[in-house]
């Protein structure tokens, strides 16, 4: 049996929705499950995990759940321990910055959910100081791993859209209020001062998709806004959701390309997937989901002719045609973390780091600041 490498990692928020199932369980335990990393030089990388969090019942218990023996509320006990080299952060976003601040001034390697901030100079001061005390860093980007995502990326790369024209994406559903149902969401995210909001939650992923799959965003015209003011907590409280939940907003690309994307968590699912996008180009059009990609050719494209005495005739859903695979895709959410255990442990590259992070934020902010102007907003450059 080729030799376990450990490699120690601090996982604060772990009994959180994100912070358990996808990157605990979902991910570093199943590394772990398929018996580690292999390394380029040989040996099998072997996550050693101290779970982090602010309840000690709730730690042991899914620590006991998973055969797991390090665990602390003390963040800074964790951080000064010698065999951890990793910090990864998966808390609610307010309390992000601080932890992150803490980590790399104790010399660890950063790797962590978005938003990285819940503003704009919180996220580059966190990036500053990470190169600035040289350590590694990177922020999750998952949908960029969804199999519809990818099939939509191999499309572009392909060449397949010709010139892209525009790219409509659709995001949401209903949230429920909690009173006569349980919100099926933490009542945090409808808090600003909790760092809720739908911008500030989505536009960093649209930021990011929108970034590596099409063109860098020039510019964001926003209407922000919060259609359900009141809700109910987990614990059957009423209370004020100060926090915005539906985003209405078009990004301008370089290249002309104009992206126009809604998201809410108060409307009706009324579309295959729960996130949609359209992309249309003159060669071309595409239509991708979290797993679904499905695609119209200028060659078989119907000519549909506005006659509103006919009864519509044409199934037009039925006039585009599946991508396939091609490939095995495994949980995003592993996929990057392997990427950023090798960038730490063998020196892989890996571009989604803080700046990205950043520049996520940046989108967020523009986009509320646009909403609250009314008016459209330059994205400008970060600099180091
Ligand atoms: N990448 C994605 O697709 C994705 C999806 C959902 C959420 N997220 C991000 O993950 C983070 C966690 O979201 P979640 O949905 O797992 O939330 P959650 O409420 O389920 O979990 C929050 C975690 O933070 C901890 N925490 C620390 N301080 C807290 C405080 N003061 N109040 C409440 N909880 C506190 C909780 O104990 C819990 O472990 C957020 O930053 C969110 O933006 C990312």
């Amino acid at each position: 049996m080729t030799a376990r490498v450990p490699i120690g990692i601090v996982m604060n928020g772990v009994t959180g929705r994100m912070g358990y199932r996808q990157h605990l369980v979902r991910s570093l335990l199943a590394i772990r499950e398929q018996g580690g990393l292999p390394l380029r030089g040989g040996g099998r990388l072997w996550p050693e995990l101290v779970l982090v969090g602010r309840n000690e019942a709730k730690l042991r218990d899914v620590a006991a759940r998973h055969g797991l023996t390090e665990w602390s509320t003390d963040l800074d006990a964790a951080l000064a321990r010698p065999d951890v080299s990793i910090y990864f952060d998966a808390q609610v976003t307010s309390e992000r910055e601080k932890a992150i601040g803490l980590a790399i001034a104790a010399g660890k390697h950063i790797y962590t959910e978005k938003p990285t901030a819940t503003t704009l100079s919180g996220a580059v001061d966190l990036a500053r100081a990470a190169d600035a005390a040289g350590v590694r860093h990177g922020v999750v980007q998952d949908k960029l791993f969804l199999p519809g995502l990818r099939k939509l990326d191999r499309l572009v790369r392909g060449g397949f859209f010709g010139r892209i024209l525009s790219v409509r994406g659709e995001f949401g559903y209903w949230v429920f209020e909690g009173d006569w149902q349980q919100a099926q969401r933490p009542s945090w995210n409808y808090r600003s001062a909790d760092g809720g909001g739908i911008a500030v939650d989505m536009f960093p992923h649209w930021h990011y998709v929108l970034e590596q799959i099409f063109a860098p965003v020039r510019a964001v015209t926003a209407h922000i806004t919060t259609h359900i003011p009141r809700r109910w907590d987990e614990d059957g409280q009423p209370y004020d959701a100060t926090a915005d939940d539906a985003a209405y907003a078009i990004f301008e690309l370089d290249g002309g390309i104009v992206a126009q994307v809604n998201s809410s968590w108060a409307v009706r699912v009324n579309r295959d997937e729960l996130v949609e996008f359209q992309v249309d180009g003159t060669e071309g059009s595409a239509v991708a989901g979290l797993r679904r990609c499905r695609v119209q050719h200028r060659a078989s494209t119907p000519k549909p002719v506005w006659n509103p005495d006919l009864p519509v005739t044409d199934d037009f859903r039925s006039q585009w045609q599946e991508v396939p695979d091609n490939e095995v895709y495994d949980n995003g959410f592993k996929e990057q973390w392997e990427m950023f255990l090798r960038h730490v442990a063998e020196d892989a590259p890996y571009t989604w780091d803080l700046w990205a992070g950043a520049r996520g934020v940046q989108l967020a902010e523009l986009g509320l600041q646009s909403a609250r102007e009314g008016r459209r907003v330059e994205v400008g450059e970060l600099t180091a």
